[in-house]
């Protein structure tokens, strides 16, 4: 390239370059490329050259123009990106209303403890299963063990729906499921082994007093395995109410008990204190009960399709609103459904503070 056309292209990157506008970019495009540019000028003296000269100022012209029509692009789409940035970082509008508490709802305790426990359990590894309240007659005892005339399953009556056909022409009453135990089986029909999940929500006796409500709400946990053992369960369970309660040293008791769709079965029992006719959990030396467990019976996994000599897992269940009651101090279990919203401002959370897996339970 010659002297001149080198401080030609000098000259003009420098003017590009200084364009802060796309008015002024335009201008200096017009004025290097516009009919009257000076690229356009230069490029009307090749005629009067000698073929030798033309053949390589020509090259060089060409070349130069390509170059600078290249940079007033790249120019263009960046004042045109600042140009987007400006106008996007001044004609935003904050649609957001600050806080006002005094308008502010609150989550129920049960909402909020579902959620401390689902955070729990994610943490653990357990995913979120669900199933039917309104269940069969299979699901809900047979399946686990309960053979119709069974005894153990006076200890739950619920409530029966009006006798439909099923899909095999029998006539059966759907009924409100007594416990979420049911949901094992509906997990393990529907998937393959390994299982991991735990289970929230409603479930349903002919129950009314300080302690017991037609509904409430229950907790299930289902871990299967080859190798998943009783040890497993204790440990699972140990960690989880510690977490739960936060409290790091709460003794934790397994007491031999009954629950035909395990075995062994035990319940759960934390340590407390009952002074002055205060609970307190964590310390003393007496005992409460929170929840059943064991190791699932071997007739379950059979009626699931699963070789009890090739899996084996635990099951345990607890009741949400006791957890609730037992973390929050909330003395009476009707409240919980009165829909007072009283009740509601004083023992409800705050939404804009509740738990999730990102920020754990405490916070
Ligand atoms: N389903 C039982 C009930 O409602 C609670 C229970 C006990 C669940 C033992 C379990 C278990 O998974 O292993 O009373």
């Amino acid at each position: 390239m010659t002297q001149d056309i080198q401080s030609l292209k000098a000259e003009i990157t420098d003017e590009v370059k200084a364009a802060c506008d796309l008015k002024s970019l335009d201008d200096v495009r017009v004025s290097v490329l516009g009919k009257k540019g000076r690229i356009t000028a230069l490029m009307k003296t090749l005629g009067k050259m000698t073929p030798e000269e033309r053949q390589t100022k020509g090259r060089d012209l060409n070349i130069l123009k390509d170059e600078i029509a290249d940079l007033i692009k790249h120019q263009e789409s960046a004042l045109k990106k600042q140009e987007m940035d400006a106008r996007l970082a001044s004609e935003t509008q904050d649609i957001t209303l600050s806080p006002r508490p005094e308008y502010m709802g609150h989550i129920h305790p049960i909402s909020q403890t579902i959620e401390e426990l689902t955070t729990i359990f994610a943490a653990m590894g357990f995913s979120v299963a669900e199933g039917p309240d309104i269940e069969d007659d299979y699901h809900n005892f047979t399946a686990l063990n309960f053979p119709p005339g069974h005894p153990a399953r006076e200890m739950q009556d619920t409530f029966f729906l009006p006798e439909t056909q099923d899909e095999e022409g029998e006539y059966a009453k759907k009924l409100l499921r007594t416990h979420t135990s049911s949901v094992q089986i509906r997990h393990m029909e529907n998937n393959k082994p390994p299982h991991k999940i735990i289970c929230f929500g409603r479930t349903y006796r002919s129950d009314y007093d300080l302690t017991h409500t037609p509904m409430f709400h229950q907790m299930e946990a289902l871990m299967i395995d080859k190798e998943t053992n009783m040890g497993h369960l204790k440990g699972c369970i140990m960690d989880f109410v510690r977490a739960f309660f936060e409290i790091d040293d709460l003794p934790v008791r397994f007491r031999p008990s009954f629950f035909p769709f395990v075995e062994p079965g035990a319940e759960i029992d934390i340590g407390c204190s009952r002074e002055d006719g205060g609970l307190k959990i964590g310390a003393g030396d007496d005992w409460l009960e929170i929840g059943g467990s064991g190791m699932v019976h071997p007739n379950v996994l059979k009626n699931c399709g699963l070789d009890p000599n090739e899996y084996q897992g635990f099951a345990f269940g607890m009741g949400i609103e006791r957890m609730a009651m037992l973390k929050y101090g909330i003395p009476d279990l009707r409240t919980f459904f009165e829909s007072d919203l009283r009740w509601l401002r004083h023992y409800g959370f705050n939404p804009l503070e509740r738990p999730n897996s990102a920020t754990g339970v405490k916070s």
